[in-house]
């Protein structure tokens, strides 16, 4: 079978950096999941879609016209990865991920990166629902205030806004909304690997993630 590595976790946990150097180690293949709600997102903002018309969304979801290279994101022609880290975007993507029409559109779009040598997918669900069969499972995690930070950082480095107290807030919502959501709540698979990342930095989670692969 062609080896899968899920890793796992809430909001601003650090999942994106280590999944993709993990991927670039080993030489896999990388699916961002929450980039395919967060193009979902953004295509209901621009095409002001309800964000309760399930149906519509889950038309959107479906005929997505996206596709990666390296780190970008297209819809289209149009290069999208920074419009896509807006956080009204990611907090539009974290309701419209509730919605179980979505999800469902999502799944073969998702099952599609498995591909030879190997995928190392990132996301809320990778280990619990969409490759449950997977070699490893990573819960990754992190302290609320180590989160807020890392994502005020990210935020200020692509060029947004941001503010400590909204942030702490937002994480906080987005943390109840994904894990309380009666479709694929946030929870760690029953045989993942725990890791909290709150006094670690990406290049000492790298090496746990390929210490746990290689044993
Ligand atoms: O930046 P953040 O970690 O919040 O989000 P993301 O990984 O880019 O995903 C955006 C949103 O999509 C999350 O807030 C989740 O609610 C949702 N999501 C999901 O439900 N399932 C996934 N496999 C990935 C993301």
């Amino acid at each position: 079978a062609i080896p899968v590595i899920t890793i796992d976790g809430p909001t601003a946990s650090g999942k994106g950096t280590v999944a993709h150097r993990v991927a670039d180690r080993l030489g896999f293949h990388y699916l961002d999941s929450g980039a395919l709600y967060r193009l979902t997102a953004l295509s209901a903002l621009r095409h002001a879609t309800p964000i309760n018309d399930e149906h519509a969304l889950a038309k959107l979801a479906a005929g997505l016209p996206c596709s990666f290279a390296g780190e970008h994101v297209y819809l289209g022609k149009e290069d999208v990865s920074h419009a896509i880290r807006a956080e009204d975007v990611g907090n539009t993507a974290s309701r419209i991920a509730a919605l179980p029409a979505v999800r469902h559109a999502l799944v073969k779009l998702q099952l599609g990166f498995r591909k030879p040598p190997g995928l190392v997918a990132d996301g809320r669900d990778m280990g619990t629902v969409i490759f449950p069969s997977a070699q490893l499972k990573v819960f990754l995690t992190a302290s609320v205030q180590a989160r807020a930070e890392r994502r005020y950082k990210q935020l200020i480095d692509k060029g947004f806004a941001a503010n400590m107290a909204g942030l702490l807030q937002d994480l906080t919502e987005r943390d109840a909304r994904d894990a309380n959501r009666a479709i694929a709540p946030l929870k760690p698979a029953e045989d993942a690997c725990l890791l909290d990342t709150s006094e670690m930095n990406a290049d000492e989670a790298v090496e746990q993630v390929l210490q746990w692969y290689a044993a």
